[in-house]
């Protein structure tokens, strides 16, 4: 194959990537068409293309595949949240919001966690950052972002923007591991939302990171495309809040464009706490 034709070939391939990955985002589910049932005896033209290798890395990249353009819509499962008066006092501290929410029984995911995983990081941090959910290793140590896309941000907020990860805070819209890692349901993330959005109002961080598109959704009160709307200016409650890609979908598809993204929007979130006064 000539090298234009293969260049081609992968600028379209990886077009299409992001085409589905934005596809997934919106909750629309491209459906395969059943493949043509081949006549008695003749070769079936998908056979070869099955091998042990390709089954590998199609367990390796769970991502939706597409073989037919026709979308289907999926139900939605938002997690556009409505309004929850917070169980504490407007200058609720940190310890005050860890407190209310005790030996928390209030959602089904208190029944598969080995613990709590509460935050992490400076009460007083100028950046804040929100996750999705504790994954094993979390639910183990019982800290936020402490497994492999944890040593990814660790590594992009210490090594990339030079700021100890203790300086900053990192918490998660649910403080309980959801079984087999799955994104927390919008149930879920309603009864836990008082004690981030409680977090928040005690940290009071100058710029708020939300990481991937459930914690942008949250935060944001609607459903968003997170390729889409990463890397713009939004506002949490009258504080700045840069949305960007989550770091396990970073690591999943670890692609230069991919990861120049998050870089880029985690600089301009330092830079804006930066030229952010105090009060
Ligand atoms: N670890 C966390 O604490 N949160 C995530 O969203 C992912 C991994």
């Amino acid at each position: 194959m000539d090298a234009e034709l293969r260049d081609e070939l992968r600028a379209g391939l990886a077009a299409a990537r992001r085409w589905l990955a934005e596809y997934a985002e919106e909750g629309i589910e491209l459906r395969p068409v059943a493949p043509a049932t081949p006549a008695p005896n003749e070769p079936d033209p998908n056979a070869a293309e099955t091998t042990p290798a390709a089954d590998d890395a199609a367990k390796a990249t769970p991502e939706p595949v597409a073989t037919s353009s026709e979308p289907v819509a999926r139900a939605p499962e938002p997690l556009t949240l409505l309004e929850e008066p917070a169980p504490f006092p407007p200058g609720a501290s940190l310890d005050d919001v860890r407190e209310a929410l005790g030996d928390c029984q209030r959602c089904r995911l208190s029944e598969g966690r080995t613990q709590i995983v509460f935050g992490d990081g400076n009460p007083q941090a100028d950046l804040m950052f929100v996750g999705e959910g504790p994954g094993a290793e979390e639910d183990r140590r019982g800290l936020p972002f402490v497994g492999r896309a944890g040593e990814l941000l660790t590594a992009m907020i210490e090594k990339g923007l030079g700021i100890p990860r203790s300086e900053v805070y990192i918490a998660n819209i649910v403080k309980c591991r959801p079984p087999n890692n799955r994104t927390p349901l919008a149930d879920e993330a309603q009864t836990c939302s008082p004690y981030l959005h409680g977090q928040i109002a005690a940290v009071q961080p100058k710029v708020i990171i939300a990481l991937g598109k459930p914690a942008t959704s949250l935060l944001l009160g609607r459903d968003v495309a997170i390729t889409r709307i990463r890397g713009q200016w939004h506002e949490y409650r009258g504080i700045p809040l840069m949305p960007t890609l989550h770091p396990a979908f970073v690591l999943r598809q670890y692609t230069e464009a991919n990861r120049r993204a998050v870089w880029e929007d985690l600089k301009a979130a330092s830079a804006k706490a930066s030229e952010t006064p105090s009060t």
